[in-house]
């Protein structure tokens, strides 16, 4: 698949579980904007399965290279940024893992029996990042005991394989000035922002801001009745010069730390 069908097809299924951004593309677009993505985002879990090095695999193929690694800590997860060989208008690619050694065996093995249910002839490389949740109906106390230790797993674990985030290049919006522009704007519309660490993210001297909203809600069919969950989220990301005149192209860890919390339902209920 080339570039362009992978993200036509990762946007129609974000689009579905993510009705904001869909709104707000669609407000932007008639405030006179050409709207550019800076970066998409996906999540997965370390298993070898479907780690970041199979769920590059489409991304590869079309073209992409690895650029950078970025660690957190706190919320046990290793990420990489990968972007386009030629294309420079072609979305960065952001891929994150949990590092599941760091958690209980609970939820090891949750996380296992999990994988071990996807259809061997599913778990192919070139397509799995299009294929949403692929272990079947989920339970609800599965996902509450997840929910109890790592917030990004009991997200997975419902919404499987997707873009996590698209992000708005806030840089070549030409109808509003920065990422402050953006907030206000957002928020005058009724959409609420991740609050998290501050509604913006980054500095001009770390060459990146980033902001979101809080993600959408979708209902679940779980084994106990049809719940409310988080899905995605729409991000905004401003990039500054460096020295070089050219704009910083990397990410910022502690940002990113706080933007994973905006599926949080934590957030939602504040
Ligand atoms: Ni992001």
């Amino acid at each position: 698949m080339n570039t362009q069908d992978i993200f036509d097809q990762l946007w129609k299924e974000y689009a579905k579980r993510t009705p904001s951004a869909e709104k707000i593309k669609t407000l932007f677009t008639q405030e006179g904007n050409k709207i550019n993505n800076d970066h998409v985002a996906f999540r997965t879990f370390d298993d070898p399965r479907i780690d970041i090095s199979v769920l590059s695999v489409p991304f590869i193929e079309a073209g992409y290279e690895e650029i950078g690694d970025y660690h957190f800590p706190a919320k046990k997860l290793y990420a990489k940024h990968f972007e386009h060989k030629t294309d420079k208008n072609a979305p960065r690619v952001f891929i994150s893992q949990l590092i599941t050694s760091e958690f209980s065996f609970e939820l090891r093995a949750k996380v296992k029996a999990m994988i071990d249910r996807i259809p061997t002839e599913e778990l192919d490389a070139s397509s799995l990042i299009f294929k949403g949740r692929l272990w079947g109906t989920p339970n609800h106390n599965i996902y509450q005991e997840l929910l109890n230790e790592t917030e990004y797993a009991a997200w997975l674990y419902v919404n499987g394989f997707c873009a996590n985030h698209f992000t708005v290049n806030v840089n070549d919006l030409t109808s509003l000035n920065g990422l402050q522009a953006v907030n206000d704007y957002l928020k005058n519309n009724g959409f609420k922002m991740n609050t998290s660490g501050g509604e913006i993210k980054g500095t001009p001297a770390l060459f990146l801001e980033q902001s979101s909203v809080l993600a959408d809600r979708v209902m679940i069919d779980f084994e106990e009745g049809t719940k409310e969950v988080t899905s995605c989220y729409y991000e905004f990301a401003y990039r500054y010069p460096m020295t070089n005149g050219e704009l910083y192209s990397g990410f910022v860890a502690n940002s990113a730390d706080k933007i994973f919390e905006s599926t949080d339902m934590k957030l939602q209920e504040a």
